[in-house]
């Protein structure tokens, strides 16, 4: 089987609509194919100022939304980051290998330190895309489900593991990206160009998928659309209306195009309409299994601590080439 490796930030609390569209259904459905590694990426989480309580209990939230969501640890490797030391032990030998100017060149760092401001960005925020490297090619992932927003991370990966095995022999598997040109990218409800993110100018463009349900189908019936009033699929000339079909009919499994003639001659309301009701039913029993898996922490540590000891094996024996490529000495 192939293996997949893929990784989410536990920071924000609730998933939205694009890290499930544009991610972890993908998740879902690789681990039936797929030799599936899936991570609450939490030493990525603390590149930004955190809460430590915060930090721990929205790690848990998100591995509870993760089995929501249909991520069977049955069927994958599911863990936590942090269980495993060997992300920051090859992370370490991954930024001895990257140049300072191909760091600062990461696009994700540029726009979240602009943010931040450049004095309180963290060096960490800066390596972060390195340690994303070094989670991937510790597992020897053929392939990483990721959002559009992700790509150039996969790219340095490539890169690394490239350089890497020019210099000290053939040690990883070069990974591809695994991005569906449908969902690579949602949208913001309001702003209809710029991606749905905890980060935009306004919460009312952003589905929380731990929201609560009438506040979400609001939001769904107030999403911005255009001037004219025609139902059609067009990225460029109609990005609201374009992006709802998106997401209708990847919750729905109805093609684009079926979903554009069942709206001939009606109106924008219409589609608005019946979305809110396809949203509200796909997160309200979504909620409900979230809540169950918390309100159960027994068994969510042990699905975690198994997870961690079957991704110590494999991270175990690619961090010990590694070292030993690089020419360090043994410990005996
Ligand atoms: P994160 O936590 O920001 O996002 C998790 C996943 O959701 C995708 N995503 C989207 N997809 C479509 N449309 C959107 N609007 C949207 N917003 C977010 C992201 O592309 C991502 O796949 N750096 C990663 C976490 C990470 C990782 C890894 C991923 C750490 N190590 C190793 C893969 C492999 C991140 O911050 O994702």
């Amino acid at each position: 089987r192939p293996r997949v490796l893929s990784g989410i930030q536990p920071t924000a609390g609730s998933f939205h609509l694009g890290n499930y569209l544009g991610a972890v259904r993908q998740w879902v459905a690789l681990q039936e194919t797929h030799d599936a590694f899936y991570m609450v990426v939490d030493l990525h989480a603390i590149t930004v100022p955190q809460d430590p309580a915060e930090l721990r209990a929205n790690t848990r939230l998100a591995v509870a939304q993760l089995l929501a969501a249909g991520v069977d640890p049955e069927r994958c490797t599911l863990f936590v980051q942090s269980h495993v030391p060997e992300h920051a032990q090859l992370g370490w030998v991954m930024n001895c290998l990257t140049g300072f100017g191909e760091a600062s060149r990461m696009t994700q760092f540029k726009d979240k330190a602009a943010k931040q401001g450049a004095d309180r960005a963290t060096v960490g925020l800066f390596t972060y895309p390195i340690l994303q490297v070094a989670d991937i090619l510790l597992y020897q992932a053929h392939q990483v489900p990721v959002g559009e927003d992700q790509r150039q991370h996969i790219e340095l990966t490539r890169d690394l593991a490239e350089r890497f095995n020019g210099r000290f022999g053939e040690t990883f598997t070069v990974p591809a990206p695994y991005i569906l040109k449908e969902t690579a990218k949602i949208y913001d409800l309001q702003d209809p160009t710029a991606k749905m993110s905890k980060s935009a100018a306004t919460p009312k463009g952003l589905i929380n998928l731990l929201d609560e349900p009438k506040a979400t189908a609001k939001k769904v019936k107030s999403a911005v659309t255009d001037t004219d009033t025609v139902i059609r699929f067009d990225p460029e000339g109609k990005p609201g209306v374009s992006n709802l079909l998106t997401i209708m009919s990847t919750l729905t499994g109805t093609p684009v195009d079926r979903l554009v003639e069942g709206y001939e001659g009606k109106m924008y309301g219409a589609l608005k309409t019946d979305l809110a009701e396809i949203v509200v039913d796909f997160v309200t029993p979504f909620r409900t299994r979230t809540q169950e898996y918390l309100d159960d922490p027994e068994t969510l540590d042990s699905i975690l601590a198994k997870g961690a000891e079957k991704a110590r094996a494999v991270a175990a024996e690619t961090l010990a080439q590694t070292y030993d490529r690089v020419g360090f000495l043994p410990a005996k």
